[in-house]
């Protein structure tokens, strides 16, 4: 979205999240007892661990800023800790099995609510609190983060902006580097 010949930077975290929102309406069963596709599970991982990052990096730090409010902050980043722990968990679950589609459940609550959290509490108070400027800036640092933003979740990284500006890049290279032997021994 574009003002005044100016992005809104937090446009990304929509269309992430309108992203996020699409792959789990496909994990939705047909059937009770359908197990979902593996490769679409994997997307949810990978597009969410890169949208997470993102947001610990740039967007959470303004929320504080910007609110005054640390606990707004706070509890956002507890959901993200809980969803990311349960994303870790399925990626070592094996796939097919009822253990994988209650987890996979939980974690489509979990990342409903927790999107839902951001769209009602912290986008708007951000933006309020952004000039044009700033907003077309924070965008292009959101989308700079995103891209080289590891694609596996890792809820035991401190979710520190400093520590992630400089390990995330570096965390994210070796998962797309390990990504892609996967798919070439597929
Ligand atoms: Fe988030
Ligand atoms: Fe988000």
């Amino acid at each position: 979205m574009r003002r005044n010949g100016l992005q809104d930077g937090l446009s990304i975290i929509d269309e992430d999240h309108r992203r996020v929102r699409e792959i789990l309406d496909e994990l939705r069963p047909e059937d009770p007892g359908d197990f979902p596709d593996r490769k679409v599970v994997e997307h949810l991982i990978v597009e969410e661990s890169r949208h997470e990052v993102a947001e610990e990096i740039w967007m959470w730090p303004l929320a504080r800023d910007i609110t005054h409010a640390p606990g707004l902050a706070a509890r956002g980043l507890n959901q993200e800790f809980h969803a990311k722990r349960l994303l870790s968990r399925l990626r070592h679950l094996p796939r097919r099995t009822a253990e994988a589609n209650a987890l996979l459940e939980r974690v489509q609550y979990s990342l409903r609510e927790h999107m839902l959290y951001e769209e009602r509490e912290i986008l708007p108070l951000i933006r309020q609190g952004m000039d044009e400027e700033l907003s077309a800036q924070v965008g292009e640092l959101l989308t700079a983060a995103r891209s080289a933003a590891p694609t596996r979740p890792r809820p035991y990284l401190p979710a520190w902006p400093g520590l992630l500006r400089a390990s995330a890049p570096i965390v994210g290279r070796l998962d797309r580097a390990r990504d892609l032997t996967r798919r070439r021994g597929r």
